[in-house]
């Protein structure tokens, strides 16, 4: 039986990869936090369900004695690093956090592994971020990056410590270059939950409206399920190397709120209302992935489609309100 350490394992990607590692028969070990462990009502909510099948490790990914410990005392045959603030921004209002965290939490694994169990697969989360300001369209691999926010910033610096392990010391470190991914898991400071969970309280009578920042922005939204997917092919290779995971569709804020609002039966546009201060100092405009290497050597397939994410992001968001799942006719104005 293969044992997997995640780290991350209480957000989005964690919960999923979880669940996904646990059907393949793998024993999935998890790095949490010790306050963590002392609210699991709360910490836990997307992890509740198979929480009985993950052996949690207290550790900090700001205190490498602490990963050293966990590390030392139990072998892995492969490492999911997805722990991160992930916020991108968040990182414009507190960047030091962000660059502590994000940078030096993935040195101190990569570091930790390389003492200890050198053998261990290391997955990085990078992200789409990292080309910012896009030099190309779509982006691939080999596209070079120009990150637009202290988060970007923090996952190029991931991406190359992994590289740089797999270079100097022969350690079989990846990185997935993922781009955006939803689900109804999704924080709710993110622009796609914000907005499914907003439109379903509309409909339901519970908010008046949806303040957001920049409609235009273009983004590639597929499905955290699908990507966890595409990180666990990664380690299963016969060589390490960089993947862009992406559905190579784009589509603005504005028609992602089309879309929803459509979803629960109104039109968007009387109820979304544009306050420029939810707008980023440095904005990625655009981004679209080209996942032709995953597809071609992964044999990785995304299964949910720009339509069927939000269909399924709207509808557990009515549920949550106890709303009918196929809802009635539009309210009136
Ligand atoms: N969050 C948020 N809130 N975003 C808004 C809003 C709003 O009210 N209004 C417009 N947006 C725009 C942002 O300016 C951005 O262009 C886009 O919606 C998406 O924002 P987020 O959902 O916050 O995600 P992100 O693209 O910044 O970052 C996510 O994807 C990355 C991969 O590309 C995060 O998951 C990152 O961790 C991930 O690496």
């Amino acid at each position: 039986m293969k044992r997997a350490l995640i780290t991350g394992v209480t957000g989005q990607d964690g919960s999923y990869l979880a669940e996904h590692l646990l059907s393949l028969g793998y024993e999935v070990h998890a790095l949490v936090r010790r306050v963590a462990l002392e609210d699991p009502a709360h910490r836990f909510t997307r992890i509740r369900h198979v929480m009985e099948r993950v052996t949690l490790h207290a550790a900090s990914l700001e205190s490498y004695p602490s990963i050293f410990h966990v590390v030392s005392r139990n072998e892995f045959d492969e490492c999911y690093h997805l722990a991160a603030q992930s916020f991108v921004a968040e990182s414009f209002a507190d960047g030091f956090s962000t660059m502590n965290t994000n940078i030096n939490g993935t040195h101190y694994m990569l570091a930790a592994l390389r003492e200890l169990q050198p053998r261990c697969r290391f997955y990085f989360a990078g992200s789409s971020e990292m080309f910012g300001k896009v030099r190309e369209v779509p982006q691939r691999e080999t596209t070079s990056f120009h990150p637009r926010s202290p988060y970007g910033i923090s996952k190029v610096a991931g991406f190359d410590l992994t590289r740089n392990y797999r270079e100097a010391y022969g350690m079989f470190c990846v990185s997935g270059m993922l781009f955006n991914h939803e689900s109804p898991r999704r924080g709710y400071e993110f622009v796609t939950r914000k907005i499914t969970s907003t439109a379903a309280k509309i409909r339901a009578g519970l908010a008046p409206e949806l303040w957001l920042g920049n409609l235009d922005a273009k983004r590639d939204w597929g499905h955290a399920k699908d990507y966890v997917r595409a990180m666990y092919l990664m380690l299963q290779q016969p060589e390490p190397d960089d993947y862009v995971v992406a559905t190579g569709e784009t589509h603005t804020v504005r028609e992602f709120c089309e879309r929803a609002f459509a979803e629960v039966g109104l039109d968007y546009q009387p109820y979304v209302r544009v306050d420029e201060r939810l707008y980023r100092p440095a904005e990625v405009d655009l981004l679209v992935g080209d996942a032709t290497k995953a597809r071609e050597v992964l044999g990785w397939e995304p299964e949910y489609s720009f339509e069927g994410l939000i269909t399924e992001m709207v509808r557990e968001d009515l549920k949550a309100l106890g709303g009918a799942e196929t809802p009635a006719a539009p309210r009136a104005l």
